[in-house]
């Protein structure tokens, strides 16, 4: 099927899939799941994974993409008629995680708000966060930021994609920087004085005292999830960006300089962040939760006197278009997909998805109020509605997509298939071999465990 959008080179792609992969993920995911986790082990486990499963999952989710030219459910009927059910799962994924997006980039604007009316010391205040989000008017900020989202995608891809990721995402980081080397210098003014410093070295080594397996792997789980989610794979939104591609781009430099960026800002996030919980609030603080950017970033930021007000409201405007950029991905693959699937013109089905998304925007984020539940996850954790379907998405099903697309491509496609394609055009496929092991033997062995732990099978062995 012939696409009408397409990206405009290289940079274009690389910078619209960076777009789509630097959000809310790095920013707010990863800091308090490396928190959660005790940092080091954390850390170290994300690295060893992000380099070998995840570099195997972005050039296979790419590469099919750009070799069959289609979204997810028509190339995998593409490459395999038997296997279009793996499409129809991947596509769920996004389903799924649309359902919630828009709520933490409502929390996002609401923090921009609080810095542009009241300074930002109200949102410094201990029980901010969880006044808000427990609000029925937090809804009103989800409904605003799925709104928007859907008139982007409404007027296009590489209107909206491009011109917003390439402007934003340097920005970002350098200020991403420059608030993780201000979070190092702080001290707790309190007797047994914490610093910064001391919170960068509990985020950055290991402690592997009372370690033991089912922990190691409930931690693999978690960086897992993390790796799935903040790379945008396993659920075709890099098979409907792959299908954009032209051919004469190199796959496999995009995918390195993806995989960079998507970890530079997530390493840095939590350097911004976790000193800083340390700092404020000890290493029981580092348990907080999903609320942990919110909670301790605002602290950070009332520390710097005036300038953090503006640092602040900066930041909260980037995270903003970080996040922003990363939901129109969302939504802009479920389109594509229903587009396919429905014969369906771009602005009726964009239309038609963001009532039901809206809708969807405002029940996950009443979980927190009037549909509150308290839900017993197998990862030992207890969630709410948006944990509920964050575990869903994430921890359940992604990996078992991955787990059989890698027996799809490494056993019935062969990897050669991919090979083909990153090396179209004379490109060199630098990480070939590491490929091939990866995705034929390693993967499915990984993937099986980690799916079999995330049904919280394992637990009981
Ligand atoms: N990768 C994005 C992030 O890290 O925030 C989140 C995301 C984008 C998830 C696109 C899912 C998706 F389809």
């Amino acid at each position: 099927m012939k696409k009408k959008s397409g990206f405009t080179g290289q940079l274009g792609f690389v910078f619209a899939a960076a777009g789509s992969a630097v959000g809310v993920g790095n920013l707010w995911r990863f800091p308090y799941l490396a928190a959660k986790n005790g940092g080091g082990i954390f850390l170290i486990v994300y690295l060893v994974l992000i380099f070998t499963a995840g570099f195997a999952l972005l050039t296979t989710d790419i590469a099919i993409g750009r070799r069959t030219g289609k979204s997810a459910i028509h190339a995998y009927e593409a490459m395999n008629v038997k296997w279009k059910f793996l499409g129809v799962l991947t596509f769920l994924v996004p389903v799924l995680i649309m359902t919630y997006y828009a709520v933490i980039g409502g929390w996002i604007l609401k923090y921009l708000v609080l810095f542009l009316t009241e300074g930002g010391e109200a949102a410094a205040e201990d029980g901010c966060f969880t006044g808000f989000i427990t609000s029925p008017g937090s809804v009103w900020y989800g409904l605003v930021f799925m709104l928007l989202t859907a008139v982007i995608v409404f007027v296009g891809v590489e209107k909206g994609i491009e011109r917003v990721s390439k402007t934003m995402m340097p920005l970002l980081l350098v200020l991403v920087v420059g608030i993780a080397g201000y979070s190092l210098t702080l001290r707790s003014g309190t007797e047994n004085v914490r610093t910064g410093m001391q919170g960068l070295k509990i985020y950055l080594t290991p402690d592997w005292s009372g370690m033991t397996v089912s922990r190691f792997l409930q931690i693999t789980l978690d960086a897992m999830s993390q790796l799935f989610f903040s790379l945008s794979v396993s659920m075709g939104i890099m098979i409907t960006y792959g299908s954009y591609v032209k051919p004469e781009v190199d796959l496999g430099k995009s995918v390195s300089m993806i995989e960079l960026m998507d970890t530079g800002v997530a390493l840095l996030a939590g350097v911004m962040i976790i000193p800083a919980v340390y700092v404020f609030s000890g290493v029981e603080g580092m348990s907080a939760g999903p609320g942990l950017m919110f909670i301790s970033l605002p602290k950070v930021f009332s520390r710097m006197g005036f300038a953090g007000r503006v640092i602040g409201l900066l930041f909260f405007l980037l995270a903003a278009f970080a996040a922003l950029t990363s939901c129109i991905s969302v939504l802009e693959s479920i389109v594509a997909n229903c587009m396919e699937l429905f014969h369906t013109q771009r602005k009726q089905t964009t239309a038609v998805l963001s009532v039901i998304y809206l809708i969807a925007t405002a029940v996950i984020a009443l979980g927190y109020g009037a549909f509150y539940v308290e839900a017993r996850l197998p990862n030992g954790s207890t969630g709410q509605l948006l944990d509920i379907m964050d575990y869903i998405s994430n921890s359940f099903m992604m990996p078992f997509i991955a787990l059989l697309s890698s027996i799809l491509i490494g056993w019935i496609m062969k990897p050669a298939w991919i090979g083909e394609e990153m090396e179209r055009g004379g490109k060199i496929f630098r990480r070939k071999r590491l490929y091939t092991v990866m995705i034929r033997y390693v993967m499915p062995v990984i993937m099986l465990i980690i799916f079999l732990q995330s049904t919280g099978i394992l637990n009981y062995l």
